[in-house]
């Protein structure tokens, strides 16, 4: 089996200004110093990107965008191109978080369209799946996660998860403080290499499947232990650099 380097990414939604971000990316840049186990990566909302690849130059933390246009460039008032986030040493950018999918009317194929955007500008796109409570009380988990992974197989091929990232969110567990028990989580990540497997078992094996809602330091320890848990996507926790920091060292 391959081995995977575990990475923890931080999703600060729209939260932060210029003086709570410049100290919370100090912080956790002096904090990951100290350690190399996993990688460790922020995606702050678009406006607080030129500061953190400031502060953040160097290495070794990794950061991102939370969305991106389809588009490359042109009249489309409001949006972020793939490109100006490379421009800006994005390694990653978070695509069908179900925020996005919720709110804001993003479906699977205009999902697996942002996903192709990532990787033709070079970054590392963290395909978020997950389903909502009612989904999963009505057993459909494995259909729902299966259907938003089909609609990014389809477009790209299995192949393109060589340079993607999964990230697992159960909506339910999405700022709620509710976290999927390490069984519930570990069953899903393992369905999800399973069906990566039947078509490609060495992408299957080394892609990253991140579990996140409601990760905290107090769970992640139990969650990141699980076989085919490789990481988090962590929202709330991630804007205190102290529990930030307590997740990514759980991390091994
Ligand atoms: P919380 O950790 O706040 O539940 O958010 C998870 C998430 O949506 C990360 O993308």
């Amino acid at each position: 089996m391959a081995t995977r380097r575990p990475l923890v990414a931080g999703n600060w939604k729209m939260h932060g200004n210029r003086v709570e971000t410049a100290a919370l990316v100090a912080t956790i840049r002096h904090g990951v110093d100290a350690f190399s186990v996993a990688d460790v990566a922020v995606c702050p909302p678009f406006i607080l990107i030129p500061l953190v690849a400031e502060k953040l130059a160097g290495g070794p933390v990794f950061w991102g965008g939370q969305n991106l246009s389809t588009h490359k460039s042109g009249a489309y008032t409001g949006e972020i191109s793939g490109s100006m986030l490379k421009d800006y040493g994005c390694t990653y950018v978070i695509v069908g978080h179900s925020e996005r999918r919720t709110l804001y009317g993003e479906n699977d194929s205009l999902v697996a369209e942002k996903y192709g955007a990532a990787q033709a500008a070079e970054l590392i796109p963290i395909l978020c799946v997950g389903e909502t409570l009612q989904e999963r009380e009505s057993n459909r988990t494995e259909d729902v996660v299966a259907r938003q992974l089909n609609a990014v197989i389809r477009a790209h091929g299995v192949s393109s998860f060589k340079h993607a990232v999964i990230a697992y969110e159960p909506v339910w567990a999405i700022g709620t403080g509710k976290t999927a028990t390490p069984e519930q989580a570990q069953d899903v990540h393992r369905f999800i290499r399973g069906r990566l497997a039947v078509m490609d078992k060495s992408v299957a094996d080394g892609v990253r499947i991140l579990y996140g809602g409601s990760m905290k330091a107090t769970s992640a320890g139990e969650l990141l232990a699980q076989p085919d848990i490789d990481g988090g996507l962590v929202g709330g926790a991630s804007l205190s650099a102290d529990e930030f920091l307590s997740i990514c060292r759980a991390a091994k």
